[in-house]
């Protein structure tokens, strides 16, 4: 039986790299949302949702169903799902991924009225790949909250087989929670907000 009062945390891995660093931070942060009561939180890989590079003749704000591309569809009906959203971002060249930004871009009503929070990293933390995606969640009429965890160089927080190297995340369990509070708070709030309006 499902339990309206569960939030589904949906957490998108923002890199599809082989060697990335995405899935040790997404595995982390996804762990760390398992110890919250009445959150249900999910990995969604954008490897399992190989959309093309949007191309449309119209936005999808205007889009109608059914949808061309399975990928599309697929990954549209799980931002349907989502009461909030944590997007685990790496830093390419000041910007996010352009495999993150095209999923954005797919999707529109799906991120509207739903918050949005940023586990990011690189030399600063993925500082500048955040700013832009809070830019672009506003546009999508989401809600970016304040608190993020900005991991610092995570090239060297890997061993030499590339996995992550024990209690590598442990000084960055406070921002987890930081961040996690504040999404329940504005999921739960927007939830309310969202049904009020049918
Ligand atoms: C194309 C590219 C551009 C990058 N640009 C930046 C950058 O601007 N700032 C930064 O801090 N790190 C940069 N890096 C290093 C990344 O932070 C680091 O490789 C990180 O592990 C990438 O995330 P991923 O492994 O999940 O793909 C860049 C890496 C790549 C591959």
């Amino acid at each position: 039986m499902t339990n309206s009062n569960v939030l589904k945390v949906k957490i998108i891995l923002g890199s599809t790299r082989p060697t990335r660093f995405s899935e040790h931070a997404g595995g982390w942060i996804l762990e760390q949302a398992k110890k919250i009561t009445d959150i249900e939180p999910e990995i969604l890989d954008l490897r399992d949702y190989a959309m093309p590079f949007f191309n449309e003749a119209v936005s999808p704000s205007y889009k109608q169903e059914p949808y061309k591309n399975e990928a599309v569809a697929r990954f549209t009906s799980k931002i349907a799902e989502g009461d909030a959203f944590i997007i685990v971002t790496p830093e390419y060249n000041r910007g996010t991924s352009g495999v993150l930004k095209n999923a954005f871009d797919w999707v529109y009503q799906e991120w509207n009225n739903k918050p949005v929070g940023f586990v990011a990293y690189g030399s600063v933390g993925g500082a500048r790949a955040v700013e832009q995606l809070r830019l672009t969640a506003v546009e999508l009429q989401m809600a970016p909250v304040r608190n993020a965890v900005h991991i610092n160089a995570p090239w060297l927080l890997r061993d030499e087989a590339g996995n992550l190297k024990p209690e590598a995340l442990d000084s960055y369990q406070g921002a987890a929670e930081g961040l996690l509070t504040q999404l329940v708070w504005w999921a739960n709030a927007l939830k309310t907000a969202r049904g009020t309006q049918g």
